[in-house]
C-alpha cells in the first residue's frame, strides 16, 4: 500500500471532519486521490498576476487570442475562440454549471438549493458512474439494482470496479415497482457500507414511479440506515423531464432523498444527453445533496480524478450546450420535442396493448422516456431480433431469452403500428 500523499491526507481529514459518513463511503482510491497543486495552481497565480507575458499554458496563441485551424473555425463562426478550442476548468464551466443548477431547482420542486452541490461536468453520464466508481467502489463492496438495467452499469462496476451485485425483481405481481423486493434485498444485506443504483425513467421498460412508491423506497433506504448502515444512492436520471402520464411521479426521486438520513449520500447522475437531444456532445452532470463544507475536499477529489483521466469535458461541447440553454427559443423547442416523443409514447402504449396482442406478448408498463418493453410469451427474443432485421430491416434488441426493447423515440408516430404489427407477424410466424 503506498504512502498518501500530503494532500491527499489533508483531504480526507477535511472530509472526515465535514463529512464522516462521505468519508467512510470512499473507495481506497478515493481516500487516496488528491488534485497536485503543480500546473493548474501556477497557471492560475499566473493568470492573475503576469500582465506581460503569460508563458504557463499548453496551449498556443496568436494575437492574444486562440492559434486555430480556419477550416475548423468555419463551423462555428459565431462563438468566441476561447469557448471552442480553450480547455474547460476541470469540472466544467462555472456559468453551465449554474445554468444547470437553476434548471434542476425548477424542475425538481422537493430540492432545496442549500442541499444541492453545484452540479460537476463529466463527459457524458457514463464518465460520471465511472468517477463515482473510482471514488466510492471498491472490489466486494455491494451494490444493489434491479434485474432490469440498463447494461452499461455491469460493465462499469462489476467488470471494472469489482462491486458484488445483489439484485431484485424490478417488477412486483401487479407490475408495478418492486418496493418490497428491494426493502427485503436491503434490509438483508449486513455490510456496513452500502451502495444503490436506481433509474427512473427506467431503461429499458420506460416504468416511471408513482409518488407512493418513491415514498416506499425512500422509508427503505432509511430503514437501513436506521441500522448503522452508510449508504450512497446514485439515482440515474438520464430521461428526466421525459414523462408522459400525470400519474406518475414528474420530478427526480433525488429530491426526496437529499436531507432524508444522516447516514445516506444521495447524488444524482442526469445529463444534456438525453434532457438536450445532445447525445454525442458527451456533457452530464453529477450533483450532490451535500452543502459547501462536504463538497470542498469532494470536488478536490473530483478533480483528481477527472485530470487523470479525462482532463475535464470538451469546451465546445459545453459551450454549445449553455448557449442553447440561453437561447430564446430553447423553452419552445424542448417542449415541442417532448410533445413528439409523447404522441409517439401514446400510439405505441395504445397499438402494444391491442387485444389482437395479447396471446403474443405482454407489455411492461411505460409512462416515460424513450422506450417500451415487450415481455413474449412465445418464441426466443433473439431469433425475432434477428428475423426482423434480416428479413424485415427492423432493428430492436434483445434482452434475456423473452424480453425485445423496442426505442419508440426513433421511429416517427406514422411508423409505430407498421413496426409492431411485423412484429407481432414475425412471432406468429415462429
Ligand atoms: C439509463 C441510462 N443512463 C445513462 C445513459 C448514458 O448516458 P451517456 O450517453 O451520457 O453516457 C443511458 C444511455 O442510453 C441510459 O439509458
Amino acid at each position: 500500500m503506498q504512502d498518501l500523499n500530503p494532500l491527499a491526507i489533508e483531504l480526507n481529514e477535511h472530509l472526515q471532519d465535514s463529512a464522516p459518513v462521505v468519508s467512510a463511503l470512499l473507495s481506497k482510491l478515493g481516500k487516496r486521490i488528491y488534485l497536485p497543486k503543480g500546473i493548474l495552481s501556477q497557471t492560475a497565480e499566473a493568470n492573475a498576476k503576469a500582465h506581460r507575458f503569460n508563458a504557463t499554458r499548453a496551449i498556443a496563441l496568436k494575437d492574444n487570442d486562440m492559434m486555430h485551424l480556419a477550416v475548423s473555425r468555419e463551423f462555428v463562426s459565431g462563438l468566441p475562440l476561447e469557448s471552442i478550442y480553450g480547455y474547460a476548468p476541470v469540472l466544467g464551466q462555472p456559468e453551465l454549471r449554474e445554468a444547470w443548477k437553476t434548471h434542476l431547482l425548477k424542475e425538481n420542486p422537493s430540492l432545496a438549493e442549500t442541499a444541492l452541490s453545484l452540479p460537476i461536468v463529466t463527459s457524458g453520464m457514463t464518465h460520471g458512474f465511472s468517477l463515482l466508481a473510482e471514488l466510492f467502489v471498491d472490489s466486494e463492496d455491494t451494490l444493489v439494482l434491479p434485474d432490469k438495467i440498463w447494461g452499461n452499469y455491469r460493465l462499469i462496476f462489476q467488470t471494472k470496479a469489482g462491486a458484488n451485485l445483489q439484485t431484485y425483481p424490478f417488477f412486483n405481481t401487479a407490475k408495478g415497482f418492486n418496493t418490497h423486493g428491494f426493502r427485503e434485498t436491503l434490509l438483508n444485506t449486513t455490510d456496513e457500507k452500502l451502495l444503490i443504483l436506481l433509474n427512473f425513467p427506467h431503461n429499458p421498460t420506460g416504468y416511471a414511479i408513482t409518488h407512493t412508491e418513491a415514498q416506499h423506497i425512500v422509508d427503505a433506504i432509511v430503514a437501513r440506515a436506521d441500522a448503522g448502515c452508510r449508504i450512497l444512492v446514485m439515482i440515474d436520471d438520464a430521461y428526466a423531464g421525459l414523462w408522459y402520464d400525470a400519474s406518475v411521479m414528474q420530478e427526480s426521486l433525488f429530491g426526496l432523498l437529499v436531507g432524508c438520513h444522516p447516514n445516506v449520500v444521495p447524488i444524482k447522475i442526469d445529463g444534456a444527453t438525453k434532457e438536450e437531444y445532445a447525445w454525442g456532445l458527451r456533457v452530464a452532470f453529477m450533483s450532490f445533496g451535500l452543502g459547501e463544507a462536504a463538497m470542498q475536499p469532494l470536488e478536490q477529489k473530483l478533480s483528481g480524478l477527472i485530470r487523470a483521466n479525462t482532463s475535464g469535458a470538451s469546451q465546445v461541447s459545453q459551450t454549445l450546450i449553455l448557449e442553447a440553454m440561453k437561447a430564446p427559443g430553447h423553452a419552445e423547442q424542448k417542449r415541442h420535442n417532448y410533445e413528439m416523443l409523447k404522441a409517439r409514447a401514446l400510439k405505441a402504449k395504445e397499438i402494444t396493448s391491442d387485444a389482437r396482442y395479447t396471446k403474443l406478448w405482454e407489455v411492461y408498463p411505460s409512462h416515460a422516456g424513450y422506450f417500451m418493453c415487450l415481455n413474449l410469451k412465445s418464441g426466443d427474443a433473439e431469433v425475432v431480433r434477428q428475423q426482423l432485421l434480416e428479413e424485415h430491416g427492423i432493428g430492436t434488441i434483445a434482452l434475456g431469452e423473452t424480453e425485445l426493447r423496442v426505442a419508440y423515440s426513433c421511429l416517427e408516430e406514422s411508423d409505430v403500428e407498421t413496426v409492431f404489427e411485423v412484429i407481432a407477424r414475425v412471432i406468429e410466424g415462429l
